[in-house]
């Protein structure tokens, strides 16, 4: 991409592996600052470093915050605000919403909620809500939330959102894959056809990362070990997701869904307006913010 990103800053959530580590690196050689969230402090450290070597001006910093945590979302908002003040800078150019989980058993984060549910979609929509007046005060700003092609076969269960009576690590997940294309729709809508502001959600693809790794069970590792090495590598699936922060021309597109930087339909669900009208209610009373 002939695209120069300087004086542009970007907030890229899971940035210490992965998909996230390859936007943040795929930003930086394009000239932008970074300011990545990451969940544990060594990696953080780790990611920094990497993304720093070689390239003695690379503007690179990292926020440790457990994004599970609506109370760690809250404090990660506000250390990317005083980073961006530190640097003299107003607005935020772009959110990734990248940061997720798989985890097969039912598992609650200390606030409550079920685990995916809370670090896949409830981070996302908070993080994006307390971040909103920075990239209003951008020239322009786009918000990429990183979904999944999963999410077409899944449905939202109102009587039971968090799957917390009958749980299914897949279907739980792929549930708030779903979510994420509905709250960026919801965003747009809200936002209004002339805002500066524009959301996309991305399907990364099948990417070869360790999601599947970290912390299954065994035969879970050994399923993903096996179908990753059918994927692409992360930074293949990185440049899609660059492509809708940096890419001209898209201010005016009526597209939610992107995957590898082209247009896609995403489920009949997914563009729902009244579900998404009233999954962002529910998700507003879940972070407090109504
Ligand atoms: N890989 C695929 O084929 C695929 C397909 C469809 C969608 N996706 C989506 O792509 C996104 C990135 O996943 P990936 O495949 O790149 O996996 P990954 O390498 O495991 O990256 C996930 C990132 O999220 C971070 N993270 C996890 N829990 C967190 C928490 N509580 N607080 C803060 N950060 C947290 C991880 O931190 P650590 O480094 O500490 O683990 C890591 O940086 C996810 O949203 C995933 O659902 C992936």
């Amino acid at each position: 991409m002939d695209t120069t990103l300087s004086d542009k800053t970007f907030v890229v959530t899971g940035a210490t592996s992965g998909i996230g580590l390859e936007v943040a690196r795929q930003l930086i050689d394009l000239g932008a600052a970074v300011i990545g969230v990451g969940r544990s402090p060594e990696r953080c450290r780790a990611a920094e470093s990497a993304l720093r070597a070689g390239r003695p001006t690379a503007q690179a910093t990292f926020v440790a915050a457990d994004l599970s945590l609506q109370s760690e979302v809250r404090r990660a908002a506000a250390e990317a605000r005083r980073v961006l003040d530190g640097d003299g800078r107003t607005g935020l150019d772009g959110l990734v919403n990248n940061a997720g989980v798989f985890t097969f058993w039912l598992a609650l984060t200390a606030e409550g909620f079920e685990t995916q549910w809370a670090v896949n979609h409830l981070a996302s929509f908070l993080l994006t809500n307390a971040l909103l007046p920075l990239l209003q005060a951008a020239l322009a700003a786009r918000v990429v939330t990183v979904s999944s092609g999963s999410h077409t076969g899944a449905r939202l269960n109102w009587d039971d959102l968090q799957l917390l009576r009958r749980y299914n690590g897949l279907r739980a997940y792929e549930r708030t894959k779903l979510a994420n294309v509905m709250f960026t729709a919801e965003l747009n809508r809200r936002l209004g056809p002339g805002s500066s502001v524009r959301a996309f959600a991305a399907d990364p693809g099948l990417v070869k990362t360790d999601i599947g790794l970290k912390g299954t069970p065994a035969l879970v590792r050994w399923v993903w070990a096996a179908r990753r090495s059918g994927g692409i590598s992360a930074a293949e699936s990185a440049a899609g997701i660059v492509a809708l922060l940096a890419g001209p021309g898209l201010e005016d597109t009526g597209q939610v869904y992107w995957k590898h930087g082209r247009p896609r339909s995403p489920s009949r669900r997914a563009l729902d307006p009244q579900e998404a009208e009233r999954l962002w209610e529910v998700s507003a009373r879940m972070c407090g913010i109504m």
